[in-house]
């Protein structure tokens, strides 16, 4: 797909679900007691993954135009599956469902595309484990494909060395089958929908500081779910606001959890005119109208604890760095790498095959601003967050940039392209 510079974005758009919530929706749906609802689910190929596993498993899943129903069977009315659960190319379903699984009376085996099989299972294995569960990487390289025997599980108190809320999430469902109490302590607050959400289903769990508790015992109830925007899908939009001249968009209904709202108070660092409008609070979860209006950026240092609540945004962060004034350090980020590619290599090879000044260090990148972009062939390496980051990119740049792969964006945002045409006609 091609792209070129674009006259200043105006109008108003409604970006889709979060992802993040629109996967624990049916997950926790399908360990409810009775029928949950979920509206503004996100139609996402992640997130019907989550859908198709969870079929897998004997729950009924009916998709109707406005809304998801999920007939759930309780904590304990999944079956075992006739085939290998395909988790397609989605690190959350991988990690959330792996803890599900591990308290089970069957074994699972399961699986995805080229991506899962190379990134790091070991930090879910090494805690399961520690609860008793039997779960193995097949081909014992510490990734997908898994084998996952159900067991009887135990407490544990886990410190963890990443701030993740898939490694998070994935004990604490563990947990919810446990003879015991688990906690999970991690170096930096994670995004906590799954803490929010269990709770609304009805779960016993605590929040300290950076450590999530659950103690086992109560039954879960249907619930009715309100998805809110994606605020890392309203990223792009966000960024390219920013960076065209003229640029004036309104973005409604965003979630701005303070465990995701990170990209926000970056911007607003770097110079941004974000304004928030109609906070509102739903299921726990707060949203917002953004209105974002082009701005004169200049660089900032972006590390330490804001790290986790923008981790998914950081390739929107390096390429509006280099439209900012001065120098922007990327530091503590060395999750990047083992994202749905390296976003670190990615972003810099990238970003530099368009002009830009960009060096990347071991736990993120340092960019110099102020250099004019100018298109390139992109390689999506098929992370949906790269198409869209050069997508939006390539708008303010000179000449035409091509983005290879750039169909990867169904993902997360299959109607990604029309929604951004419509905004920058
Ligand atoms: C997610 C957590 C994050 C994020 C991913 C979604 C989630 O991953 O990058 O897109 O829904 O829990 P990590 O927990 O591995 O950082």
């Amino acid at each position: 797909m091609i792209f070129t510079r674009t006259n200043a974005l105006k109008g108003e758009i409604t970006v889709p679900g979060d992802k993040s919530i629109s996967h624990r929706s049916i997950m926790f749906g399908a360990l409810a007691e009775g029928t949950t609802r979920v509206t503004n689910f996100l139609r996402g190929a992640d997130c019907l993954s989550t859908i198709d596993c969870f079929r897998k498993l004997g729950i009924d899943i009916e998709d109707l135009d406005s809304e998801i129903l999920i007939h759930g069977k309780g904590l304990h009315g999944l079956t075992a599956p006739s085939s290998m659960l395909d988790v397609g190319n989605s690190g959350t379903t991988t990690r959330l469902i792996s803890g599900i699984l591990a308290g089970q009376r069957f074994t699972t085996e399961l699986n995805g595309d080229e991506s899962i099989q190379s990134r790091p299972m070991k930090r879910i294995m090494e805690p399961l484990t520690l609860m008793g569960a039997d779960i193995t990487s097949i081909r014992d390289n510490g990734c997908a494909p898994l084998r996952i025997h159900g067991q009887k599980l135990h407490g544990i108190a886990y410190t963890s060395k990443v701030a993740s809320a898939q490694v998070k999430s994935c004990i604490l469902l563990a947990g919810l089958y446990a003879d015991g109490t688990t906690s999970v302590t991690e170096p930096y607050l994670s995004r906590n929908h799954t803490e929010i959400m269990l709770t609304h289903f009805g779960a016993d769990i605590t929040s300290k500081g950076t450590t999530a508790t659950v103690t086992p015992g109560k039954d879960l109830h249907a619930q009715e779910i309100i998805v809110p925007g994606d605020i890392s899908s309203a990223a792009y939009f966000i960024a390219a606001a920013l960076m065209v001249p003229d640029s004036e968009i309104l973005i409604k209904n965003v979630g701005i959890n303070p465990t995701r709202d990170g990209l926000l108070r970056v911007c607003q660092d770097m110079g941004a005119d974000i304004t928030l409008l109609n906070e509102n609070y739903g299921n726990g979860e707060p949203t917002a109208d953004l209105l974002v209006r082009h701005s004169e950026l200049h660089g900032v240092t972006v590390g330490g604890s804001v790290i986790p609540t923008l981790i998914d945004e950081l390739p929107v962060v390096a390429a509006l760095a280099c439209f900012a004034r001065g120098t922007t350090v990327i530091r503590d980020a060395q999750e990047l790498k083992v994202k749905e590619s390296n976003r670190i290599d990615v972003m810099v090879n990238n970003l530099r095959a368009m002009g830009a000044h960009i060096e990347g260090t071991d736990d993120g990148m340092i960019i110099e601003g102020g250099y004019p972009l100018h298109g390139a062939i992109i390689d999506s390496h098929l992370d949906h967050r790269i198409a869209m980051t050069f997508a939006i990119t390539a708008l303010a740049s000179d000449g035409e940039t091509s983005i290879k792969g750039a169909d990867c964006v169904k993902i997360s945002y299959p109607g990604f392209y029309e929604d951004l045409t419509r905004l920058a006609k």
